[in-house]
């Protein structure tokens, strides 16, 4: 009995450090998306444009769910987006982003495997939910792009 509790709180540990490392990646993308999708004009880009002011929405649901059960869990939030200014290229902004969802999507499928380690059902589901919505941002992102 004793033995599992350590090693519960060992994977607690772990796990609650990618829950906080997922919620930095989402407080940055909702900024990111947010001066990006204010930024952006032309007729011709306007698409992208309302794509990053819908995305704000769900990257903030994301990152409030992470909030939430890293509290849940026992944990404390550590808040250090990075802030750096988005780039104002079409082009780099969403090479820049793709490549941000495609490591978002590999981070939460490692959540969701720590999840179902620690017996964490709901994290678990969450997790894979998380990852299918950064696979949609992504598909969206690669409709738009200029090829
Ligand atoms: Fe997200
Ligand atoms: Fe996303």
């Amino acid at each position: 009995m004793m033995k599992n509790n350590q090693q519960n709180g060992r994977s607690n540990g772990e796990l609650l450090r990618g829950m906080n490392e997922a919620l930095n990646r989402e407080l940055t993308t909702i900024v990111r998306y947010l001066l990006q999708g204010s930024s952006i004009h032309g007729l011709a880009n306007e698409p992208l444009r309302q794509m990053y002011r819908k995305e704000v929405a769900d990257e903030l649901a994301h990152a409030q769910y992470l909030a939430d059960k890293i509290a849940v869990l026992g944990g404390r939030a550590e808040v250090h987006p990075d802030l750096a200014p988005p780039p104002q290229d079409i082009e780099t902004m969403i090479k820049q982003d793709l490549a941000a969802e495609e490591s978002d999507i590999a981070h939460y499928r490692k959540l969701a495997q720590m999840a179902e380690d620690a017996g964490l059902v709901e994290l678990k589901l969450r997790m894979e939910d998380q990852a299918a919505d950064e696979s949609r941002h992504a598909e969206e992102l690669r409709r738009l792009q200029v090829s």
